[in-house]
């Protein structure tokens, strides 16, 4: 299980709030993947990741467009990048092919490492800057 700490704070509370829901369903996928898991419990969390994406991206969007802030289109293409990732994993549990929480795990700690400890990291300063903390 991933515990939240301090290194995965990007000083803004209301996104480290946000990150903290999405820890959760990663340890849900932990959880699920010790045993023999259901399509059902598949798309449960799916369903979960993709109203965190939809919602929390562009919540973190909304701020770097008003705040100017320089790397919006690098970062937007990530976020992108997941959007399509999570449409690609419910195309397969839909076609059946649902044994998939060990490729999503894998994903969603990749995204936790270079995205939200490196990409979001980056919009600490410009956030705090503008009041945002
Ligand atoms: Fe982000």
């Amino acid at each position: 299980m991933i515990e939240w700490s301090n290194k995965y704070s990007v000083g803004v509370s209301a996104m480290d709030e946000e990150h903290k829901g999405f820890i959760g369903t990663i340890n849900k996928v932990i959880v699920a993947r010790q045993c023999d898991y259901s399509q059902e419990e598949v798309e449960e969390v799916l369903s979960e990741l993709v109203k965190f994406a939809k919602e929390h991206f562009k919540n973190e969007e909304t701020y770097m467009s008003k705040f100017e802030y320089p790397d919006y289109l690098l970062h937007y293409n990530e976020h992108l990048n997941f959007s399509l990732h999570m449409i690609i994993y419910n195309n397969q549990v839909i076609n059946g092919e649902y044994k998939i929480m060990d490729e999503l795990y894998k994903y969603l700690q990749e995204w936790l490492v270079h995205h939200i400890q490196k990409t979001d990291k980056k919009y600490t300063k410009c956030f705090n800057k503008n009041g945002l903390r």
